[in-house]
């Protein structure tokens, strides 16, 4: 019965967005909630300067806009001294042609922008050249941490693209408890340090794509709660990498789809993590991921150390399919594949075929596998569960199609984090050979 349904799933990625459950996006276009209202900050006394706290006049047009409308934020510098919580309403889009720049240093645990429990949304720059500037450097040059930068919750139709995301004080997008949303073209740069997370996504009916990602943590990211998340073309251009996790109780986690993931100079090029735990994380493809100098290719780790022990036996993995992957790791001082499952649940039905990936340094490459069921690497073939010692396979022989199309423009050294990071204009190409789905809306 699961295995007619990864096939589905399989049949079907050449559809694009076949994986995704209904339609994702604003249900009303910008131009008719333009045409409806608009509410341009500048009149509910917003200032362009960067020390001036706009946090008032934001809330402002948005409660002056929220029965249907557009909120315009214009050109120009505008601080934010105050965290805002932009709620309720329906058919409003957030037009932001300037720069939004963190001028205070509000509350810690908190984001800068909360938008919530809002339906028919948009946010968005026309020009393509509005971003949010965090001075995340400020926090972590002192080894502190302040709040994440933007923050959707129980969204509905929705979509987030022609932005820049940068320098978060913490993670720089999450996504929960929302549905049917689109996220893309949009670039995030953050300080190469950890927790500070690119794209989390916790919700259902999700279209991740069109991505560029610079940090320390995690790339793009599906938390528990999630189901029928499509996620594709994304650069991490040197970041912690792709992850589905940390996973703690009750996981669940469903239909989930990373294609078209190209990563250089990650921790990993995909990680999923937890430690303990409950639920279930299944039916899941990742194909196509490319990229080099990665640390490692796949790290499935059910004793992910850097989580405390969530209650439980363990979460349970299956049905998760790794297919068609190139490229090269940087050494082979870890194992280029380590499935370390736990012992006690459920781990089966993993197929790892075609992942020809080799390493930049030495003359072999390993994969370890531990309590973990399926076809390929060193896992045990036959159905079931449970303790087996750990196997190791290494190979000598490089595989025949490891080499790939690079990206132009890769980062060598991490962004700064006792230094600001520059705002960069959102590019035009995110996967060697792949155009963006949709072209930039300040593309003249
Ligand atoms: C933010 O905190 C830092 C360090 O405590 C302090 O130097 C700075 O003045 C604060 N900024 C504001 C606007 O309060
Ligand atoms: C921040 O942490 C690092 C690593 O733990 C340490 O080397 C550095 O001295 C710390 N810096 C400050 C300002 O506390
Ligand atoms: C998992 O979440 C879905 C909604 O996304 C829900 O329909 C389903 O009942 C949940 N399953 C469990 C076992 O909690
Ligand atoms: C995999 O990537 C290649 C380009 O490198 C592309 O032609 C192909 O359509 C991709 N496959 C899928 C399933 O998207
Ligand atoms: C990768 O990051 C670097 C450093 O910010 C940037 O110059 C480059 O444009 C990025 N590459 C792409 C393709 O976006």
């Amino acid at each position: 019965m699961r295995f007619t349904l990864i096939s589905t799933i399989v049949a079907t990625v050449g559809l694009g967005m076949a994986q995704l459950s209904g339609k994702v996006g604003p249900s009303t276009s910008r131009e008719d909630k333009a045409a409806k209202k608009l509410c341009n900050i500048l009149d509910h006394g917003g200032v362009a300067s960067e020390t001036t706290d706009n946090s008032m006049a934001i809330t402002k047009a948005w409660e002056s806009c929220k029965e249907g409308g557009q909120i315009l934020i214009p050109e120009g510098k505008f601080g934010l001294g105050k965290w805002i919580e932009l709620s309720g309403g329906k058919g409003l889009s957030l037009n932001l042609e300037g720069i939004i720049i963190r001028s205070g240093n509000g509350t810690a645990g908190e984001s800068m922008i909360t938008v919530q429990k809002t339906e028919d949304f948009e946010f968005y720059s026309a020009s393509s050249k509005g971003a949010i500037q965090g001075y995340g450097f400020e926090f972590h040059e002192r080894n502190s941490s302040g709040p994440g930068m933007l923050s959707l919750s129980e969204v509905t139709s929705f979509s987030i693209h022609d932005l820049a995301l940068v320098d978060s004080p913490s993670s720089h997008l999450s996504v929960d408890r929302s549905a049917n949303g689109e996220i893309f073209n949009l670039v995030v740069h953050g300080g190469d340090r950890a927790g500070l997370n690119g794209v989390d996504v916790s919700s259902t009916n999700i279209w991740v794509h069109d991505l560029e990602v610079s940090n320390g943590d995690d790339c793009v990211a599906v938390k528990s709660p999630a189901s029928n998340v499509l996620i594709e073309s994304i650069f991490c251009n040197l970041s912690g990498g792709c992850a589905v996790g940390p996973s703690g109780e009750n996981t669940n986690i469903t239909e989930i789809i990373y294609r078209n993931i190209y990563s250089q100079r990650c921790k990993h090029m995909l990680s999923i993590k937890s430690n303990g735990g409950s639920g279930f994380f299944n039916n899941a493809i990742f194909t196509n991921f490319t990229g080099h100098t990665n640390d490692d290719a796949i790290n499935l780790d059910s004793k992910w150390q850097s989580q405390e022990p969530a209650p439980g036996e363990g979460v349970e993995y299956d049905y998760l399919d790794f297919t068609n992957w190139a490229g090269t790791c940087k050494n082979n001082k870890v194992p280029l594949i380590h499935l370390q499952c736990s012992p006690d649940i459920l781990c089966g039905s993993l197929n790892v075929d075609s992942v020809n990936v080799w390493t930049e340094a030495g003359d072999s490459v390993s994969y370890v596998c531990e309590n973990a069921y399926g076809m390929g690497a060193c896992m045990n073939p036959f159905a079931g569960n449970g303790r087996y010692t750990s196997t190791t396979s290494v190979t000598s022989m490089a595989p025949t199609s490891y080499a790939i199309t690079t990206m132009p423009a890769e980062i060598t050294q991490g962004l700064g984090v006792t230094t600001s990071i520059d705002i960069p204009p959102v590019p035009t190409t995110y996967f060697p050979g792949l155009k963006p789905a949709s072209t930039l809306l300040g593309k003249v």
